[in-house]
């Protein structure tokens, strides 16, 4: 299936990593299975799912800086899944947690956003690079003397917006944001969130916003998309699945998080310990969620349950469902 009305789409989309399991042993960890969604313009759709279930894996198999195993994507009606990046890589970016590490730390804030602007050669001379940085520094918020900085010399959240800027100077279309506000104070985080919503109403961007923070990911997404062991879980508008979950994992994870809540205590929310990477092996069978669940029956330990409608625009991949 292929749908127009989505800027970006994944079909089937799958990836195994061989790990290690002894001294002459290797098994394959499923970090993606045959996950499929699509992404309107201009929308977000945020993936949540405890630490270890493929969020990141997603992110960068759908922007192809790693190679799907299997399935499709699909990119402004175009099968993108084994062709020539190049063309592409402007118009999909990604935005990582840790600024730091996704800034070289011997550039100053103006090399840096330079850099992205002359891979791409988005304009014709010193001039009108200087005015699309300065304007790309307004933009995010950052004072236009900062530009002779290194990133040692901004806060963590100026960092961010170094690396948004760098994103933006290529004016993409869709941006995969990997929990990009989780290394930052509090206060800092709603300044990026509020920036990232801004960019998408004046320009129109598409977002994958990854998180585990699931009161910010209510409040900025359209659609939410659960995952468990690399599966895609349960999906639909994000108002459905907060206010009316049903796959037994999503209930689970939405009722430790409101125990956090009530305490006040968002940001220390911990996602469950991940079982192990046999769990997750390519040879698993049955329903990965079947040793916690409280309605586990034989089929679940024998057969995986697979996505199917269980109201408009709301996907479940539950027996019992
Ligand atoms: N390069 C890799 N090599 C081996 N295993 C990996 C690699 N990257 C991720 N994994 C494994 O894939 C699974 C999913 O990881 P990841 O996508 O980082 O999850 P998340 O972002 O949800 O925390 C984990 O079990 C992780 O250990
Ligand atoms: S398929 Fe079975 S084990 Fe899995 S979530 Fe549904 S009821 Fe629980
Ligand atoms: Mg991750």
């Amino acid at each position: 299936m292929n749908n127009a009305e989505f800027l970006i789409e994944a079909i089937d989309l799958s990836k195994k990593f061989k790990i290690k399991t002894g001294f002459f042993k290797t098994d394959y960890v499923k970090a993606v299975d045959n996950a499929s969604f699509g992404i309107k313009k201009g929308k977000t759709l945020a993936i949540i799912g405890e630490s270890g279930s493929g969020k990141t894996t997603l992110g960068r198999t759908l922007l192809r800086i790693v190679e799907p195993d299997c399935g499709k994507i699909i990119y402004n009606g175009k099968d993108i899944t084994s062709i020539k990046m190049k063309p592409y890589r402007k118009k999909m970016q990604i935005i990582f947690q840790n600024p730091a590490s996704a800034l070289d730390p011997k550039m100053t804030a103006k090399q840096i956003i330079a850099e992205a602007i002359g891979v791409h050669k988005l304009v014709k001379d010193k001039k009108e690079e200087n005015e699309k940085i300065a304007n790309l520094l307004n933009q995010t918020g950052l004072d236009i003397k900062y530009a002779q900085k290194y990133p040692h010399e901004f806060s963590k959240g100026q960092q961010q917006r170094i690396t948004i800027a760098r994103a933006l100077a290529v004016e993409p279309e869709f941006i995969v944001c990997d929990e990009p506000t989780s290394a930052l104070d509090m206060s800092i985080q709603s300044q990026i969130i509020n920036l990232l919503m801004k960019l998408q109403q004046d320009k129109g961007t598409a977002y994958m916003f990854i998180s585990h923070d699931l009161a910010l990911v209510r409040y900025i997404s359209d659609e939410t998309a659960v995952m468990y062991m690399g599966s895609i879980i349960e999906k639909s508008t994000s108002a459905e699945i907060y206010s009316n979950p049903a796959h037994p994992y999503t209930i689970d994870l939405l009722n430790s998080y409101s125990a956090c809540d009530k305490a006040f205590n968002f940001m220390q929310f911990k996602s469950q310990p991940h079982d192990s990477a046999i769990n997750k092996s390519a040879e698993q069978k049955g329903c990965a969620y079947a040793v916690k669940c409280k309605y586990a029956k034989d089929i679940c330990r024998h057969i995986k349950p697979t996505m199917s409608q269980i109201a408009i625009n709301h996907y479940s991949a539950c027996h019992l469902i």
